[in-house]
């Protein structure tokens, strides 16, 4: 179902400009609550911002995949912010490709606790000048049935765009330097699964391309499209337990969508954001040196 935001009269008087906030990797737990003063200080700042939309990229809970208490706890904490928020699901909150995580592998099971909370896979939204192509990223490529609901929804947002630019949203970069490049790591869409989204795509590649996951900021352009990584909002990790592909800090971003066509994008850092650092919070996740150097 392809939906049209509907937007506050202050965007419709600003020569259309639609602002939009993507947020990413909140990682919330109400038993592990040590992203959560982050998160307030967040919401806080987007009230003040109050974009048109926010677009949550995934990592939602700390253990969805695991723990309906956190995927309960962490969406509706998104709730609190008061503005819609898109909320895309990341591999905290469905599991991952069982080829990185055997332990938590994308399943039935984790999708249909994801689809209790949140009954839709994907969403397109329509915006002047622009079709926002919103998608569950750990789905793609699986004989989930949902992945072929979701793949179908892809199909007809790009047959049916008639002439809008597209803007993809998703948890996992597509790729690290290449769309060709065959480097299977879990931070990026394996070659496989990248293989078939850009072939859903048809040709018509995203002008934007904006993802979370990796807990770093990037924007760089790869085959004619601008790739964009959101910060966590919650924690980022340190070399050399984690490689450098961009900037390590924590924040979200805003987004600037013009009805003829172009787009910006800024980082917004916010005042009191605790830059965590994930190898001195095990209380997370463990310690995370027993994954070795450059394992996160
Ligand atoms: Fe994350
Ligand atoms: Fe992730």
């Amino acid at each position: 179902m392809i939906a049209s935001l509907c937007l506050s009269q202050s965007s419709e008087s600003q020569n259309m400009t639609v602002r939009i906030a993507q947020i990413s990797d909140t990682h919330l737990s109400a038993s592990k609550p040590v992203f959560e003063r982050n998160f307030d200080i967040i919401a806080e700042d987007l009230r003040r911002l109050a974009p048109d939309l926010v677009i949550h990229t995934g990592d939602i809970s700390l253990d969805g995949a695991d723990s309906d208490e956190d995927l309960s706890h962490a969406i509706r904490r998104q709730r609190e912010i008061g503005i819609d928020v898109v909320l895309l699901a990341g591999n905290h909150d469905v599991g991952d490709d069982p080829s990185f995580n055997p332990r938590q592998p994308a399943n039935t099971e984790r999708l249909a606790r994801w689809m209790r909370h949140v009954p839709q896979t994907g969403r397109i939204i329509d915006i002047p000048g622009w079709r926002l192509i919103c998608i569950d990223a750990l789905i793609l490529g699986t004989d989930l049935i949902e992945a072929n609901a979701q793949d179908e929804m892809i199909r007809t947002a790009i047959t049916s765009a008639a002439g809008r630019k597209l803007a993809l949203f998703l948890h996992k970069p597509v790729c690290d330097e290449a769309l060709d490049e065959t480097v299977r790591h879990s931070r990026f869409l394996t070659p496989q699964r990248r293989a078939h989204l850009l072939a859903l795509f048809a040709g018509t590649l995203p002008e934007v391309i904006s993802c979370g996951h990796v807990h770093q900021y990037r924007d760089g352009v790869i085959g004619g499209s601008r790739h964009i990584w959101a910060p966590a909002t919650s924690f980022m990790i340190s070399d050399p337990w984690q490689p450098g592909f961009g900037a390590k800090t924590v924040g979200y971003l805003e987004h600037a969508f013009e009805a003829d066509g172009t787009h910006t994008h800024r980082l917004v850092t916010v005042r009191g954001l605790s830059h965590h650092d994930l190898l001195h919070v095990p209380e997370a996740y463990g310690d995370i040196r027993r994954w070795g150097q450059g394992g996160a």
